[in-house]
């Protein structure tokens, strides 16, 4: 297994370009499962993720192509409605297959998720909408088995946000009979990307960015060709390194308004960003001074950016809370941070930070996507060497981090294991 190693304080400079938001593209890329024909996606990026994604439609039996960003699907010759356990094991966004399969073939197998380092991940608001939209659904040994004649729209209110849920079922109703009212829907930009996606394929979803969506079925679908928006946690993880450096960077080919939860709290802790159309200007600070976040659903505090957003604390002057509400057990960072000498006690769902002046490197562990992200930051402030082993999880979902972290100025290797 691959590790990082990063010797830390060096200052960053220069730029760096956001790549494809891998949240994004997954979704879509099943959407394309809706018709047959082809798609083209542009902006993808390389990530294992998308490759597992890619693996499960050809498993499916559409062709996958992909040459430099842009991916082709074709998914006129699927024959094979199942999404394996090896696969879902690995993915859970897989789950992403359930809908479209169902509302174009009128079936679908797809291994239940189980848990992972994040904590247990129910699909239970996924499968309920799938029933209330007419779906047949049955678990049997370890699989979610689906079947419907044909799905008719109807309202569904989530009892909680739910980006994954929300997506699944805007496929599943595109192509059922009638209008289907999703209330408290996800308005994650990610979701907003997907609505875009499928009004191009031909799709009728009014509601955009709120939280209450109105599709009205069509029979059919055709294929679309669409850029995919860049990544925001990539963003912030950048916008992050340079604060945790006390750099300047500058930060192209994103959307400054998709992280303005995080650019008010940096702010808040004493750094200076200046944003553009589609770029934003980090400038060096000299002190980061504690803040308190809570993550929440889109817009606010995304908890995807809350084990980065630590990693920063660990460094302020003074003490700070962090809340995370989104996936309360989500801290596997914090025992590894404090490896680093960070100072940090978890209570439930909450984290006070405690600044300390200075971390110092130390062997560490990634165990999930942002986690591994959170110790790479903490190594690149930190004194010394930081050695971050199990780095696969960091390979699913940032686009060659360590070549964007070098061309940066900064000091990290990947050492093949
Ligand atoms: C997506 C993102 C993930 C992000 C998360 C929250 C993808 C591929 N993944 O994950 O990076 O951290 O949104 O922004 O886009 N829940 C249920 N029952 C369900 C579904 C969810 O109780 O059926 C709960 C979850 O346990 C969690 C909350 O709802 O507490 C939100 O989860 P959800 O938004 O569904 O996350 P994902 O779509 O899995």
């Amino acid at each position: 297994m691959d590790k990082f190693v990063v010797n830390g304080q060096n200052k960053l400079s220069g730029t760096v370009q956001i790549s494809g938001a891998k949240n994004a593209v997954l979704p879509i890329m099943t959407a394309t499962l809706l018709t047959s024909g082809k798609s083209v996606l542009h902006n993808v990026p390389h990530l294992n993720d998308i490759k597992m994604m890619a693996y499960l439609l050809r498993v499916i039996g559409a062709k996958v192509d992909m040459e430099a960003d842009t991916m082709s699907i074709d998914s006129t010759h699927c024959s094979y409605f199942e999404a394996p356990y090896e696969l879902v094991s690995k993915m859970r966004a897989s789950i992403y297959v359930l809908g479209p399969l169902l509302a174009r073939f009128g079936q679908a197998k797809v291994s239940f998720p189980g848990g992972c380092a994040i904590g247990t991940r129910p699909v239970d608001l996924h499968l309920d909408a799938m029933r209330k939209l007419g779906a047949e659904i049955d678990i049997e040994h370890g699989y979610i088995l689906a079947k419907s004649k044909k799905l008719v729209g109807t309202t569904i209110e989530f009892p909680k946000v739910s980006v994954g849920a929300t997506a699944n079922v805007l496929m599943a109703a595109v192509l059922a009979k009638g209008t289907t009212i999703l209330k408290n829907a996800a308005k994650e930009p990610e979701i907003g990307s997907l609505i875009e996606f499928l009004n191009l394929m031909g799709a009728k979803i009014k509601g955009k960015d709120t939280s209450v969506l109105e599709i009205t079925g069509v029979s059919q679908l055709q294929p679309a060709e669409m850029k995919m928006i860049p990544d925001r946690i990539e963003t912030g993880t950048f916008m992050i390194a340079a604060a945790i450096t006390g750099s300047e960077i500058k930060i192209t080919h994103t959307i400054p308004k998709l992280v303005a939860s995080l650019t008010n709290k940096l702010e808040l802790a004493g750094v200076k960003i200046e944003q553009q159309h589609d770029s934003l200007h980090v400038l060096p600070n000299k002190k980061i001074i504690a803040v308190n976040i809570s993550t929440q659903p889109y817009p606010g505090f995304p908890t995807d950016l809350q084990a980065q957003f630590m990693a920063l604390m660990c460094l302020a002057e003074g003490t700070s809370k962090i809340e995370e509400n989104i996936f309360p057990d989500r801290f596997m960072h914090v025992a590894e941070l404090k490896r680093l000498d960070a100072d940090i006690q978890v209570t439930k769902n909450l984290a006070i930070i405690q600044g300390v002046p200075e971390l110092s490197g130390a062997p560490v562990m990634a165990t999930d996507l942002r986690a591994s992200a959170a110790l790479v930051l903490a190594g690149l402030a930190a004194k010394g060497e930081t050695v971050i082993s199990r780095i696969y999880h960091i390979d699913r979902g940032y686009e060659k981090i360590e070549e964007k972290l070098q061309a940066l100025g900064a000091d990290i290797k990947r050492v093949k294991g």
